[in-house]
């Protein structure tokens, strides 16, 4: 994963906000005390993170034994709980505008813990449901929290793995996304993610005090305006465009290729694998039309 070590950062998600810390600890520039006063009230100092978790402070507490909540607070950081990414009545004001980078780790949506909680999700498949999860991630990004003069990026770290793998981060989350402001949402390229870099992050598991285990992860970038040639130079060019999975030689679904003829093609795009594929991204499209 690449930084900028004067971005200021806010995480999603964070679990038991062990990224936060560990980001807080190593990465950034100055000891990060987060909000200083500026001439549009208070705002984060540059070389910063804040922390948001899903998760309400008394759930997180119980949850995560050893989470990072006080040590966060002890050394200054904003750590935001309950707020859902999804829902902008958990967002607090003095979050608008303020950020360079959000960085997404290891999205995933919570499972069901009620049937009020199925009904509430209207029927939509797990798999449409992590979609967009990721998608509206990104909208309320750009809209509400980066800094529109700022770096402007959104990350997200995932796995190569199901069900991470049928999400299609690469050619389908962002299709056809525009800002409120009505810019593009582009994916610049992706890096690998290494946790080693990470000291005292642990991977959570999305309901438990469990962790993940140490599988290779990547992380993609998502911006509307060109980024920094120093980023650039770290991540590697989508090899497909949006909304096009499938070229001549190669199938980005399920990393198959490069095909040695067309019956070879054809006979991909007719396997199990890909059919399942070829299902979710219909659902998806059938989705975004609603
Ligand atoms: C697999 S866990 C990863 C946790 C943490 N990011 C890590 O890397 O250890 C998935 C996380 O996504 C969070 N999440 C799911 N839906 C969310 C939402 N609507 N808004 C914010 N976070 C959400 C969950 O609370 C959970 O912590």
């Amino acid at each position: 994963m690449y930084l900028d070590p004067t971005w200021r950062v806010l995480t999603i998600g964070d679990g038991d906000l062990s990224f936060s810390l560990s980001l807080a600890d190593s990465f950034l520039l100055e000891s990060p005390l987060l909000l200083e006063p500026n001439a549009k009230g208070l705002a984060a100092k540059k070389g910063s993170v804040t922390a948001s978790v899903l998760d309400s402070e008394a759930l997180l507490l119980a949850k995560y034994q050893d989470c990072a909540f006080n040590e966060l607070k002890q050394k200054g950081v904003a750590a935001y709980t309950g707020l859902d990414i999804t829902d902008a009545s958990t967002w607090a004001d003095t979050l608008k505008g303020q950020f360079d980078a959000l960085i997404f780790q290891f999205p995933l949506i919570p499972s069901f813990t009620s049937k009020a909680d199925f009904e509430r999700a209207g029927g939509l498949s797990t798999n449409l449901l992590n979609r967009r999860l990721l998608r509206l991630y990104l909208k309320h990004g750009f809209d509400f929290f980066l800094d529109p003069d700022g770096a402007q990026l959104a990350l997200i770290s995932s796995k190569d793995l199901k069900p991470y793998s049928q999400w299609d981060l690469e050619c389908g989350i962002h299709l056809d996304l525009m800002t409120q402001q009505k810019q593009a949402v582009q994916l610049l390229g992706q890096c690998p993610f290494d946790q080693q870099r990470f000291t005292g992050y642990r991977i959570r598991n999305v309901d438990r005090d469990k962790q993940i285990r140490g599988t290779k992860g990547t992380t993609y970038y998502w911006s509307v305006k060109p980024a920094p040639e120093a980023l650039m130079a770290q991540l590697t060019a989508p090899t497909h465009s949006v909304g096009e999975p499938v070229s001549d030689r190669y199938c980005n679904w399920c990393h198959t290729g490069p095909f040695a003829s067309k019956e070879d093609r054809q006979g991909h795009l007719e396997s199990r694998r890909h059919q399942n594929m070829q299902s979710l991204d219909d659902d998806w499209r059938a989705f975004l039309q609603v």
